[in-house]
């Protein structure tokens, strides 16, 4: 038993965003933070849109959709996640900018309360250092992009993480819809240990003059039966947020072969984030 009513979501960006729409959909009361009122706006607005387009394609009734918006708040203020039994963070893929968010979580909230991010590589023992005596609640809940969509959560234990916390996680995610499945705590767990990797040496052969990055990502398409090619997943994903995952990789398993591409680095430097600002490796407007 996940023994969890509301749900504290922390970053309202593209992940959290779609944590707190699978969450409330799910049952549960959900509050979602973010220091950005522009990213909340954003959140609330995306969630609007695919709530109507679920009534659309008849997977819910309108009063379905009623009833998950009536659950879901939208807040700037840490404070109102207070009464969360679980906390979500997902907020920018950086340790010392989580250790702070996570160190004031330690101050709040029920003793008893999932403690979780969605971190892509961090050590989640690391993280969870932030959170001191509470450490044994803490763990990795690892979503996937876009997660109204994708089924798996990655679950990492942290050394300290209890079985209790574990077990209750796994319960959360299935609660959730979602496919847990068990990693363990090294940088990039298994998901992005081998994509990222991919997608870096796909910035390599543009960088190279190898192919044009259209050509790219169609031979991954056509080619390897991918959804997507690796350069338009990497728009996708966020180019700051591969960078970030890529030079966590290398410092936490010590291995340079792991430091992003040069050309992914340049583009990141622009401002060219992918889908979230508009331009990436490809162009998208508004
Ligand atoms: N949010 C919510 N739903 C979305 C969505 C989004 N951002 N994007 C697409 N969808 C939904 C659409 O609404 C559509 O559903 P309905 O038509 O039933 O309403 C469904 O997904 C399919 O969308 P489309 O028909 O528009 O497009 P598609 O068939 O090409 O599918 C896709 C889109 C699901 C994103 C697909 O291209 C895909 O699977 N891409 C690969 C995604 C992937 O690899 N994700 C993992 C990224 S790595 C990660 O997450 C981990 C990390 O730490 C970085
Ligand atoms: P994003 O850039 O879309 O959103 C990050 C959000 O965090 C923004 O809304 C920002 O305003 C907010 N934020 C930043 N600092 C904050 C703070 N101190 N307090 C509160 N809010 C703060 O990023 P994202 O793609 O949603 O990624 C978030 C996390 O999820 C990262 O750890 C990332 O590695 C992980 N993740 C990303 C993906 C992906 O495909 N993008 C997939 C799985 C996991």
């Amino acid at each position: 038993m996940h023994n969890v009513t509301a749900v504290g979501v922390i970053g309202a960006g593209q992940m959290g965003g779609g944590i707190a729409q699978v969450a409330a959909v799910s049952g549960f009361t959900t509050v979602v933070y973010d220091t950005s009122p522009e990213q909340l706006a954003g959140c609330q607005k995306l969630h609007d849109k695919l709530l109507a387009r679920a009534i659309e394609k008849g997977r819910m009734s309108a009063d379905e959709v009623k009833a998950a918006k009536d659950r879901l708040t939208y807040v700037t203020d840490l404070h109102y996640l207070a009464e969360s039994d679980c906390f979500v963070e997902a907020i920018v893929e950086n340790a010392e900018v989580k250790a702070k968010v996570w160190g004031e979580v330690a101050g709040m909230g029920k003793a008893g309360a999932l403690l979780a991010s969605n971190t892509s590589s961090i050590s989640i023992t690391e993280i969870a250092t932030a959170v001191g005596e509470r450490a044994p609640h803490f763990i990795g809940m690892h979503f996937f992009n876009p997660v109204p969509v994708m089924k798996l959560v990655e679950v990492i234990k942290g050394l300290e993480t209890s079985d209790e916390t574990t077990e209750r996680t796994i319960a959360l995610a299935e609660a959730m819809g979602k496919t847990p499945v068990p990693a363990n705590d090294r940088a990039g767990f298994v998901s992005n240990r081998i994509l990222m990797p991919m997608i870096n040496e796909a910035f390599y052969t543009w960088m190279e003059g190898v192919a044009e990055p259209e050509h790219i990502d169609e031979i991954m398409k056509l080619g390897m039966a991918h959804p997507m090619g690796p350069l338009r997943l990497a728009d996708f994903i966020g180019l700051d947020t591969c960078a970030h995952i890529m030079n966590v990789m290398a410092n936490g398993l010590n291995n340079d072969r792991y430091r992003p591409c040069p050309l992914l680095r340049q583009l990141v430097t622009a401002g060219r984030l992918g889908d979230k600002t508009g331009r990436g490796v490809f162009e998208y407007g508004k």
